[in-house]
Order: structure tokens, then C-alpha cells, then sequence
């Protein structure tokens, strides 16, 4: 089995890309991935396309765009979801789960919310009236040298460094930090959303225990921030790529739990709760 973790370790946000093409296996994969059926922990289903640029005409290329963030990449992988509750949640899930099999492939990608042409990329995949493009990702080899502008843009929102432990993950009374033996088998788990990507590093997960071992997951907003793309709420996807990790490593440790919206009414202040990860059964 596919140590999920170790993937997890390997991620890094890639913004420079080698010219090597893809071969036609590994594209064909990649497609395959992309067509696979989604749905989130809150039932949404999105949907993904393997964008190829060289399949483009002029006119149209010339439309798409990274604002210069992003040299070199061929493919791109688009994520549509329909809007509803918990859509961007489900948005993040869902895209971490495929940018994680592109990794297994030895392939780089970068999660953009932000820094692309939104309206011409969403062209692209058609979109239907009461669909979002949340996000795009890059697809390809890493190049062997970073540009200046990777550089900039890792140095800027300190993309190496993460929170401590003690700063994330906390005990039922939602203040006494929680300490790695606490966290007993779920301590890989906890570590991987540690070091998740999240939207220019801001790290909003928050994750309590209570008595019963089981964990709530909550979102430290920050209002101002998340409300900058309207409805494309981004740091909602920051939870649903949580949410992803948390899952797949403690699947592997033989956790059985699942995610279900059940809100344990902890009252904490400046937290938003998102879900629980429970003994018994799954949101569907
Ligand atoms: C939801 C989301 C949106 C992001 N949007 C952008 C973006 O628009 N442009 C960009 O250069 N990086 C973007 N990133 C990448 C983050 O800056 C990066 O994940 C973070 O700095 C941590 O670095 P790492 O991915 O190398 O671990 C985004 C990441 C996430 C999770």
C-alpha cells in the first residue's frame, strides 16, 4: 500500500515546470483521474478536466493566464463544483485527493485560487450557471531551477514554515493544547494536516479531541480574507484539503471513524465548526 502520509510530505507547491512533455500513458492516467467520480464528505460532487494548452487555438490561449506565477506548464487540471453548502469544502477534498494521485505519478502541481484568469479558464470547462471554478492546479514535471518569482512567493507567505502542534490541535476544553502521545493513533493523522497547503499558508484548521477519542474540526477565520473571491470562500477549501489528509492517513492506521456534521456545541471563541470525524457512520 501507498504510504498516504509520505505523499503528503513530498507535496510542495511547484510554479516552475520542466518543458519535458508528459508521455501518452501518463497523460491517459492523468485523464483517467480526472474522469473519476467525485463526491465529498458532504455529498457534493465535483467535477475535474485535464486541460492540455497545446490543444488550444491562439486566440484562446492568449486569454488564459497565471499573472506570471506560474513558467513552463503544459496541463492543467480544472475543479468545478455546483454551488451548495459545503460545496468549497467538498472542492478541496475532492481536488487534494486527485493533486495527491498526480503526485504519486512524480508530477508537480500548485493549488491556485487566486493568481489565474478565472473567467477564461472557466470557458474552457463550460461551466453551467450554478457552477463554481474554485480552483485550478498546474500539472507537470518540476523544473530543475526555480524562478525569482517562485521564490518571492514562497519567501512572502513563509510557504516552509508551519504552525506547532500546540498551536493547532487542542484538548476537549478546546485551550490545553493537545501533545502527540495524546493524539495516540491519530497523531500521523494530526501531522498531516499540519502540513497541508492552504491559501497563502494562513493554516486556519483547528482540530479538538474529546473524551471519547473522537475529533472536531473547526476553521479560524479570518473574515476579511475569506470573503476577498465573494463566494469562492478559500479558506473553506484549506478545510476540505484537512479534511482529505486527516482521513486518508487515519484510514491507513486503522481508524474506522468518519466524517459527519454532528456540532458538539464547544462554544469556542473565533472558531467556525466544520465536522466531526465519529464513531459512528458518515454524513451520507
Ligand atoms: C486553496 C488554496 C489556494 C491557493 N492559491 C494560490 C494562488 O492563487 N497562487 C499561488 O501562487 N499559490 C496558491 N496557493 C499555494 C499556497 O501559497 C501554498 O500551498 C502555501 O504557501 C504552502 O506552501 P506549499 O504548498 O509549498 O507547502 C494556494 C493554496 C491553497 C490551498
Amino acid at each position: 500500500m501507498i504510504n498516504a502520509l509520505e505523499i503528503i510530505q513530498k507535496r510542495t507547491s511547484v510554479r516552475t515546470y520542466s518543458l519535458r512533455p508528459l508521455n501518452d500513458r501518463l497523460k491517459a492516467e492523468l485523464e483517467k483521474i480526472c474522469g473519476e467520480n467525485q463526491s465529498g464528505p458532504f455529498q457534493n460532487s465535483p467535477r475535474f478536466q485535464l486541460l492540455d494548452l497545446g490543444e488550444i487555438g491562439r486566440e484562446e490561449l492568449r486569454k488564459l493566464g497565471t499573472y506570471g506565477v506560474i513558467k513552463g506548464a503544459q496541463l492543467y487540471i480544472l475543479g468545478a463544483v455546483r454551488e451548495g453548502k459545503y460545496c468549497l469544502e467538498d472542492l478541496g477534498y475532492s481536488m487534494e485527493n486527485v493533486i495527491l494521485k498526480a503526485i504519486r505519478l512524480g508530477l508537480g502541481t500548485c493549488w491556485l485560487a487566486g493568481t489565474f484568469k478565472r473567467g477564461s479558464f472557466a470557458r474552457q470547462m463550460h461551466l453551467s450557471k450554478d457552477e463554481l471554478l474554485p480552483a485550478i492546479t498546474p500539472v507537470g514535471y518540476p523544473a530543475e531551477h526555480n524562478t525569482t518569482v517562485n521564490g518571492l512567493i514562497r519567501l512572502s507567505v513563509g510557504a516552509n514554515r508551519r504552525k506547532p502542534w500546540e498551536e493547532l490541535f487542542f484538548n476537549a476544553d478546546g485551550k490545553t493544547p493537545l501533545d502527540k502521545e495524546q493524539a495516540g493513533s491519530y497523531r500521523d493523522a494530526l501531522e498531516a494536516v499540519r502540513l497541508g497547503p492552504s491559501a497563502t499558508n494562513r493554516q486556519p484548521w483547528r482540530l479538538v479531541k474529546d473524551q471519547k477519542d473522537q475529533y472536531h474540526l473547526y476553521l479560524k477565520e479570518n473574515r476579511l480574507y475569506n470573503k476577498l473571491l465573494g463566494k469562492i470562500r478559500i479558506q473553506n477549501i484549506d478545510m476540505g484539503i484537512a479534511m482529505c489528509h486527516f482521513e486518508l492517513v487515519a484510514r491507513q492506521r486503522g481508524n474506522k471513524e468518519c466524517w459527519q456534521q454532528a456540532d458538539p456545541n464547544l462554544h469556542l471563541h473565533g472558531l467556525k465548526y466544520i465536522a466531526s470525524w465519529l464513531h459512528n457512520g458518515y454524513i451520507k
